[in-house]
């Protein structure tokens, strides 16, 4: 069995207010009777691309257990690798783009980097499509995920939905052309449970927010986030042939 704390969207920024809905999170994992095996950060780790030295400092509480991050809209590249020197293994390449493998506990993460410098959207630039291709097709003997930071599917959400990943088409017919377990994602600041080219599809709740589908009551500050919602969490649950069982968090 392998299980999966996949984190996103905390957005630290020097508020104590930011800081202590991660922390929240943090000490739900700490508490656990059997440690998790992986804990992984689907993107917007610092809410200015700066407050990486907090980023790094919240992280170490996890102390052992391996941590995977990459990078969202709101995380500046080359800042994002020079101030998580120990948790990303792509610390050369400036401004390239933060793509990387890493295999843990039996299982193999593909984490991409799906940011566009100076914008909200998330592209695949031919790039790093072959550099995907690539990737996926080095043989592992376990379970393979894909996880970044824009999902190439929305929310029916006019706001949201301008920043999900583009020409996504491409990205499917790639996936359908090796073998992969599941794809996670954050972004959107929910707990969402879909699918993609034929994948699961699993997107991380919002640690620092939410955001209101167009149904449900609005945030109380009138923002398009609703800061006062609970932090929460997804956590991923592999064994071998056995679909993936997913269970989303909230903390109260
Ligand atoms: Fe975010
Ligand atoms: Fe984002």
């Amino acid at each position: 069995m392998t299980v999966i704390a996949h984190l996103s969207d905390p957005h630290l920024d020097g508020t104590a207010e930011a800081r202590d809905r991660l922390r929240r999170v943090t000490a739900y994992l700490l508490a656990f009777s059997r440690p998790v095996d992986v804990v992984l950060v689907t993107g917007d780790l610092a809410d200015h691309g700066t407050e990486y030295a907090e980023v790094a400092a919240e992280l170490a509480a996890f102390g052992e257990l391996p941590v995977l991050v990459l990078p969202g809209n709101h995380d500046v590249r080359a800042n994002f690798r020079a101030g998580l020197t120990a948790y990303v293994q792509s610390v050369t390449g400036g401004e390239d783009p933060v793509h990387q493998v890493r295999d843990v506990a039996g299982a193999r993460f593909v984490l991409l980097d799906t940011t566009v410098p100076g914008e909200d959207h998330g592209h695949l630039s031919s790039d790093s499509l072959d550099w995907l291709d690539a990737a996926l097709a080095d043989p592992h003997d376990g379970p393979v995920f894909i996880a970044f930071h824009h999902p190439p599917v929305g929310l029916e959400h006019p706001t949201m939905d301008q920043w999900l990943l583009r020409e996504p088409g491409q990205f499917a017919s790639l996936l359908r052309r090796h073998p992969v377990n599941a794809l996670f994602a954050g972004h959107l600041h929910n707990g969402i449970s879909t699918s993609y080219a034929g994948l699961p599809l699993l997107l991380a709740p919002g640690i620092r927010s939410t955001v209101p589908l167009l149904a449900e009551p609005p945030s109380p500050t009138g923002s398009l986030v609703d800061p006062t919602a609970p932090p929460g969490l997804a956590l991923h649950v592999h064994h071998p042939d056995v679909p993936l069982l997913t269970k989303f968090v909230h903390l109260a």
